[in-house]
């Protein structure tokens, strides 16, 4: 059966936003449910596979036999995503990770200023989860990424596709309000390096199913070569 023939797979999934901190009462992060990414963890799970979900805080019920990772900020998420994918076959990054955190996180409530309007952050860059699993040196897995993208959808998604290293990529057009970010629907289009594929406007439970099944498709043909 499907089953038994993907039970060997392990597959790591990261879904959610992080919570990058400011002070302990404060956070920046971004509109992902994480429905998306639990949505492909349930999907691999129905066709067989061996799935560790690395999620950020959502408000989400762990699929049936997911084995679920929770983690807060990016920082995190990089470190369990560079432990899990050690064993991962296939790794599909699905997770909107804060791009920044704080320089500074301060260890006190910031107080607000009577003399200025103005308040200055200053931002440092967090490591990128998904490049660095694509850039292991040994054990490295099939690499899927996604571009959340508002403009310029093709040509963004294939320059993250060649300098993340990446084998696959799902762009998402996340313009549109039907679709992308705390929806229940959505559509990608699949870039890989000798080709394409649209998977249009649907529900995340049978759009994570296409994907992963495509995805599977390009890891056997990955594998053989
Ligand atoms: O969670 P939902 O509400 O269901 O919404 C789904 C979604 C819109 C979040 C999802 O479909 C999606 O597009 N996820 C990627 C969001 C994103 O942050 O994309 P990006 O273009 O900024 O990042 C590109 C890729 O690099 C992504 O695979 C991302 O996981 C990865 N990345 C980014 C930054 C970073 N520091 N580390 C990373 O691994």
């Amino acid at each position: 059966s499907q089953s038994t023939a993907l039970s060997h797979l392990n597959i790591v999934v990261t879904a959610g936003p992080t919570q990058e901190e400011l002070d302990p009462v404060r956070y920046i992060t971004n509109h992902s449910s994480g429905k998306m990414g639990f949505a492909i963890a349930k999907a691999a799970v129905s066709l067989g596979a061996k799935v560790t979900l690395i999620s950020g805080p959502v408000n989400l019920e762990t699929p049936y036999n997911v084995n679920r990772h929770n983690v807060r900020t990016a920082i995190d998420m990089h470190q369990a995503a560079l432990e899990y994918a050690q064993h991962a076959d296939i790794f599909i990054a699905c997770a909107a990770v804060a791009d920044y955190r704080a320089k500074v996180v301060a260890d006190q409530k910031m107080k607000k200023h009577d003399d200025s309007n103005e308040l200055v952050l200053t931002l440092v860059k967090n490591p990128d989860i998904v490049a660095d699993v694509a850039n292991m040196q040994h054990n490295r897995p099939f690499v899927v990424g996604f571009a959340a993208e508002t403009h310029n959808v093709e040509a963004y998604a294939l320059k993250k596709l060649t300098t993340k290293h990446l084998d696959m990529i799902c762009a998402n057009d996340v313009s549109s309000k039907q679709q992308g970010f705390n929806t229940d629907d959505n559509a990608l289009t699949l870039y890989w390096k000798s080709g394409k594929l649209p998977l249009p406007l649907t529900n995340k439970n049978q759009l994570g199913l296409q994907l992963v099944t495509e995805i599977i498709k390009h890891y056997n043909e990955y594998t053989n070569e």
